[in-house]
């Protein structure tokens, strides 16, 4: 062999060969790139490098880029393609916070959970906190943060509640896409997810959820396709469950026929982390990319091809699809991040966002805010350790985290000491012993206090906090997390032990003519029924980051006028919820399938509609001040293309507040039975003066006057009579309206896809006894 042609295999071997003239992402067509692309080249494109580190053999060394990371796509330098690394979550960016690392600390921000997010009823603020959010993601060198996650928090047990935003899609829908909005205007993406029905962790890589189109359309894809058509996330992260027997990342009808001919998705799909079994047909499916990806799944796809199981076409499609998302990305822009985010202004976002979030439960003889206390006296393990945000991949590496105790001493209010140091002093000892199992957070053992049994206290000094302190607050916490769903004994009732302490800690406080406050650190529903009436005043708190205990104090000394209201019902008790019979499917030790027959009846729908009784409804709570509602005006007294609704608040009280205002709609029951009312819109009016009003519009287009008739799949307004609700909550409406629909109208057509696989009964009203 010649001299020549031994260099030029050495130079083809080495990955060499067409330095000049193979095309170039960004500069040569997408397609272009595409056609020089080996076959291991486009499996390798479709596919993560795995978790937490980028390994390329062809590129040389292994390198971890962003430590902590959930993933990350492979690069070609040959082509121009460089990596991109995606991280989670919801809450705030995860990455390992890495104090000793050469660039510095990493520590981000811990914002409230999306459950509390949506408590604010406050899309701006969420798109503020999505722009905050963005600009960690930004400047700690990623380039999509893996959230919103968006699903329907249909049983108060799921263990992921607290990563979702609500019961209902419309606050879901609109809280996901200003979300989506605030994270992308830094110039990253985000993945809204879990698309979709990822309702339980149960089983979650195997469970069929099994759902009627009309559930499936009103209820658990309604909320994806609103943050879909309003934000255009750059991806969507399709879910691990299955739906009507089908894994979603599986399925072509779910992520090409329904999210991108129906609703028009233009980004990539993902699936989520090994999720599903058949990668060939998640190729077909639409869902071009498999997180976080192995080599096993890379051999299986270069197979299908080889054997014709696999159209080298697909694989193209989904290739250019990843190409182009690519090219949208701070890495492949060569951005230089600082690893400097804004912290200190995005502290004082998520202070601003847990002020919203609170929720005011309950306000006797006016106890809050604070009139008069120095001292306080804090009862309750959870008083001296918040409770940040649950926990899995949407846990956040903060740097530190403010607790009550912490947050009333910044507002300068004295602590009983005797109890704050029987309390701190277990909780050290508990911290300070080596548990490997639990993992830290800045130091601290986070979880350890979350489980642990809250702690008894004597008679003695219980007696002796009442005698010097001018009020009690009593906090109550719970964690979930990604993995497991709870049970109602150990997480929906109250324990024995913190029954007692509120039975104890009142009747002392009582007996001495003082107050009690409960505080509510938790991510999702409990049982209130059974002991609301012993505190004076109670405060859902929820799980609001790092800020959370300055925020509290703010709200209990009246600096800031709560006015948060829940997106969720709290239900008299499990029996009430009407998937509890159901939940988590069957068979109950390890389910296969969990069938909805709870139907379109999920949340207030439900409640409302069967006359069942909740402790606090949906859209509830109370503010230091009142407003009255008044000129609720429509703009037509018959319904066309769309119809505008102005109503005007007023504040009637003696201190600034915010209201969040709702606008439900009960439609005529005609063809096809309906809840008796939903909601349909929703506004927060801006911080109202004493006697300063505010009118906000509303505007329902034919989608709002619409419900999904499966036999011919299409969204239809039947003709009558609509009810327009305007309500401070959706049991207290301050004002209604009416209009007319002349003709029942097929507002759009959809395609008849996702029909359940197995029978499933769903409940009527008209089964009513
Ligand atoms: C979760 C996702 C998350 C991913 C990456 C999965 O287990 O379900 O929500 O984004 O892990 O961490």
């Amino acid at each position: 062999m010649k001299k020549l042609d031994l260099a030029l295999i050495l130079c083809l071997l080495a990955g060499q060969v067409f330095p000049q003239s193979a095309p170039q992402l960004g500069k040569d067509k997408i397609k272009d790139v595409v056609a020089a692309m080996t076959l291991e080249e486009k499996v390798s494109i479709v596919m993560g490098m795995g978790r937490n580190s980028w390994k390329n053999p062809k590129e040389g060394k292994p390198t971890v880029i962003v430590p902590g990371a959930a993933g990350s796509t492979y690069s070609i330098s040959r082509l121009g393609i460089t990596p991109t690394i995606l991280a989670d979550g919801p809450a705030g960016l995860r990455i390992i916070a890495n104090p000793d690392n050469a660039d510095g600390t990493r520590y981000c921000t811990a914002f409230p959970t999306a459950t509390a997010m949506a408590s604010t009823w406050n899309t701006d603020l969420e798109e503020n906190v999505g722009k905050a959010m963005g600009n960690e993601v930004l400047e700690y060198g990623c380039d999509v943060l893996l959230a919103p996650a968006m699903n329907i928090q249909r049983n108060p047990l799921n263990g992921r509640n607290f990563e979702y935003f609500s019961e209902d899609p419309v606050v879901a829908g609109k809280m996901a896409a200003a979300f989506v909005r605030g994270v992308q205007s830094q110039g990253v993406g985000t993945s809204v997810k879990h698309f979709a029905a990822n309702n339980q962790e149960t089983n979650r890589h195997s469970i069929n959820e099994v759902i009627s189109q009309r559930a499936l359309r009103e209820i658990y894809l309604r909320g994806f396709e609103i943050a879909i058509k309003e934000s255009n996330p750059w991806t969507v992260m399709s879910s691990y469950n299955r739906i009507n027997g089908f894994h979603t990342a599986e399925n072509y009808d779910l992520l090409t026929t329904i999210l991108r001919r129906e609703w028009g998705f233009k980004g990539m799909v993902m699936t989520d982390w090994t999720s599903g079994t058949d990668w060939v047909n998640q190729m077909y499916a639409g869902n071009e990319m498999i997180m976080p990806g192995d080599k096993k799944q890379a051999e299986e796809l270069l197979k299908a091809v080889r054997e014709d199981r696999l159209d080298e076409k697909v694989l193209d499609e989904n290739v250019s699809c990843i190409l182009e998302y690519i090219l949208k990305t701070p890495r492949f822009k060569d951005y230089h991040y600082s690893n400097k985010p804004n912290l200190k202004e995005n502290a004082l976002v998520a202070l601003q966002a847990a002020e919203e979030a609170m929720v005011l439960l309950k306000n006797d003889q006016n106890t809050l805010p604070f009139r008069k206390v120095k001292e306080v006296a804090l009862f309750g393990k959870t008083s001296y350790h918040f409770i940040t945000g649950g926990t899995g991949s949407g846990e956040v590496n903060y740097n530190h985290a403010v607790s009550l105790q912490e947050g009333l001493e910044n507002a300068k209010y004295k602590l009983t000491a005797p109890l704050k140091n029987q309390y701190v002093n277990i909780i050290d000892s508990v911290l300070s012993k080596k548990i490997d199992s639990v993992k830290t957070v800045g130091g601290k053992r986070k979880f350890a206090i979350d489980r642990m049994n809250e702690i008894n206290l004597s008679d003695e000094l219980i007696n002796s906090s009442v005698k010097t302190s001018d009020i009690a607050i009593i906090t109550l916490g719970r964690t979930t997390g990604e993995g497991s769903d709870r049970k109602e004994n150990d997480y929906f009732v109250l324990s024995d032990a913190e029954q007692d302490m509120i039975r104890k800690v009142c009747n002392a406080y009582h007996a001495a003519k003082k107050k009690v406050v409960v505080v509510l650190n938790i991510g999702g529903p409990i049982e209130t029924e059974s002991w609301k009436n012993y505190p004076d005043a109670i405060f859902l708190a929820w799980q609001t980051g790092q800020e959370g205990g300055n925020a509290i104090a703010e709200i209990l000394s009246g600096k800031v006028n709560p006015s948060g209201k829940t997106a969720q019902t709290f239900p008299v008790k499990y029996a009430d919820v009407p998937s509890s019979s159901t939940f988590p499917g069957e068979p109950s030790e390890n389910p296969i399938n969990s069938f909805y027959n709870d139907g379109i009846y999920v949340g207030y729908r439900y409640y409302d509609s069967f006359n069942v009784k909740p402790s606090y409804e949906f859209g509830y709570g109370l503010s230091y001040t009142t407003f009255k509602y008044s000129d609720l005006k429509l703009s037509s007294p018959t319904f066309n293309d769309k119809m505008d609704v102005t109503v005007t608040i007023t504040n009637t009280g003696k201190v600034a507040g915010k209201e969040v205002v709702q606008l439900y709609l009960s439609a005529p029951q005609d063809k096809i039975e309906k809840p008796v009312q939903e909601l349909k819109g929703f506004a927060k009016t801006s911080l109202l003066k004493p006697n300063e009003s505010q009118t906000l519009t509303f505007t329902l287009d034919g989608r709002a006057l619409a419900s999904y008739w499966s036999g011919i799949s299409a969204w239809v307004a039947d003709a009558g009579k609509y009810e327009v609700k305007i309500g401070a909550s959706s049991r207290d409406i301050k004002a209604t309206a009416s209009f007319n629909l002349d003709k029942s109208t097929v507002v759009e057509k959809e395609h008849y896809v996702l029909y359940p696989d197995r029978y499933v009964k769903e409940i009527s009203v008209k089964d009513k006894k």
